[in-house]
């Protein structure tokens, strides 16, 4: 007769042959939404946006964001909406700004308003992402030159030890910089930001800068806030896109593709592995700079995926290069081409360039007024993160862009992408169907594990 014993063995020994079945989303998984403090909150006048949307035809319909979402009067009911839309986890952002309007001048009230914001979203199990730079930056730092200021890394190291020195451990997450490429390519690369400089020849240094503020928030939050019972996670929220070329078999288009892949996606994320920040575009732009305290500085990698770009390179009829979508391809209300398996392709890069490094969605959207194409995109993005999950991804969470129609940027007002629309005037805050769905969706997920049909 077979022995107890000997059977134990033999089931364990199938047990691990036999493939263990793995959840989609497991209950650990965090749906979020992103918000960022200039885009909602409005009275920011001390921070080089405010001055920026005041030059004429630099806004869409001369819009600003001096009244915005007006978010902090408007709490109770964006809370609210939270829970409605069940989401465990919120990415915001604090104003630098706002926090130190004047050099050295910290204004501790604003400091305690974000850290109240987080305890009351903990009293409501809601975890906190916070954001240490959206965009935005005081007047005084701009002046003094912004991200080409050799005084910027540290600068920004204080104001961070500031806020990190109140918010504490309550909160998990920190983003230090989103996006830094969204800003060098919409402030130097071209004038749809500050400082306009319109110039690929003068990305070095501002990029530089800001791998050396990264890493000096890195290890500055770590030293702050690690405990033999707490770890904060630490990172960027890199804008990765998919560049294809217009032509497929085109070797300029293609050419300028992988530059654009090797610069806009890689050359800031690869320098936390080695600190080596390079990238080489014969005569337009070179680097090759090494900084070694940014090495080991992502303890995750925060993506934020929208589209993706078909690129074509024209060198003998300006404007040389443009910027396409793929022929008859499906666009949202700005433009951007619909295309959820960019995410894919993406999602399996990182996984090979930072193995085993946990991964957040800090941002997924689109701008759509009419709400037609929100619910098959959410879907659409969430059955990708389910087949990399299955596969093995450590992806942690999925935050959705955005809660309410905000500021838009370059933009202003007229791109859409809450879950909730505006009503003029009143600010009141109206759901739009994919946050009834939304909120069915991940109460189904957690249930289920998988995202309902
Ligand atoms: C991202 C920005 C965010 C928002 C969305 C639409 O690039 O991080 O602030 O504007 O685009």
């Amino acid at each position: 007769m077979i022995q107890f014993k000997t059977l134990f063995i033999l089931l364990l020994a199938l047990g691990w042959t036999l493939p263990i079945p793995v959840l989609g989303f497991t209950p650990d998984f965090k749906f979020c939404v992103a918000t960022a403090a200039h885009q909602i909150e409005g009275g920011n006048f001390n921070s080089d946006w405010d001055r920026w949307e005041q030059t004429p035809g630099k806004i869409k319909q001369g819009h600003t964001a001096r009244v915005a979402t007006d978010s902090w009067n408007h709490l109770d009911e964006d809370v609210a909406h939270m829970k409605d839309l069940g989401i465990d986890l919120y990415r915001f952002s604090v104003e630098w700004a706002k926090i130190e309007p004047a050099p050295g001048q910290y204004r501790m009230d604003e400091i305690i308003r974000y850290r109240d914001l987080v305890r009351r979203l903990r009293a409501e199990g809601i975890e906190s992402m916070v954001t240490l730079h959206h965009f935005t930056l005081p007047k005084w730092v701009a002046d003094r030159g912004g991200w080409d200021w050799s005084g910027i890394p540290e600068a920004f190291e204080n104001y961070v030890t500031r806020v990190t020195g109140v918010l504490g451990p309550d909160v998990s997450f920190w983003v230090t910089i989103n996006e830094p490429m969204t800003v060098i390519a919409g402030g130097y690369v071209s004038d749809v930001f500050p400082p306009a400089k319109n110039n690929l020849g003068l990305i070095a240094l501002p990029m530089a800068n800001m791998l050396r503020a990264h890493a000096r928030a890195y290890h500055a939050i770590h030293r702050a806030l690690d405990a033999d019972d707490f770890l904060p996670k630490v990172g960027f929220a890199h804008h990765l896109r998919n560049f294809d070329p217009a032509r497929r078999s085109n070797p300029l288009d293609r050419y300028l593709a992988r530059k654009f892949d090797e610069v806009f996606n890689w050359a800031l994320p690869l320098a936390t592995l080695d600190g080596r920040l390079r990238w080489n575009v014969p005569f337009l732009t070179r680097s090759k700079v090494f900084i070694p305290e940014a090495i080991g500085t992502q303890d995750f990698f925060g993506l934020n995926y929208y589209s993706r770009d078909r690129l074509r390179l024209t060198p003998f009829k300006a404007p040389f290069i443009q910027r396409e979508t793929s022929r008859g391809a499906d666009t949202t209300e700005l433009g951007w081409e619909l295309y959820p398996a960019g995410m894919s392709r993406l999602l399996y890069q990182i996984r090979s360039r930072f193995p085993g490094m946990e991964i957040h969605l800090t941002e997924n959207g689109l701008a759509d007024a009419d709400d037609t194409q929100r619910i098959p995109f959410i879907r659409e993005h969430l059955a990708v993160l389910e087949k990399h999950i299955r596969d093995g991804a450590p992806i942690r969470s999925y935050c959705h862009w955005t809660l309410n129609d905000n500021f838009e940027w370059a933009e202003g007002y007229t791109a859409h992408f809450g879950f909730y629309s505006m009503e003029p005037g009143t600010l009141r805050r109206i759901p739009r169907p994919s946050a009834l769905w939304f909120g069915e969706m991940t109460r189904s997920v957690r249930q289920t594990g998988r995202i309902p049909q």
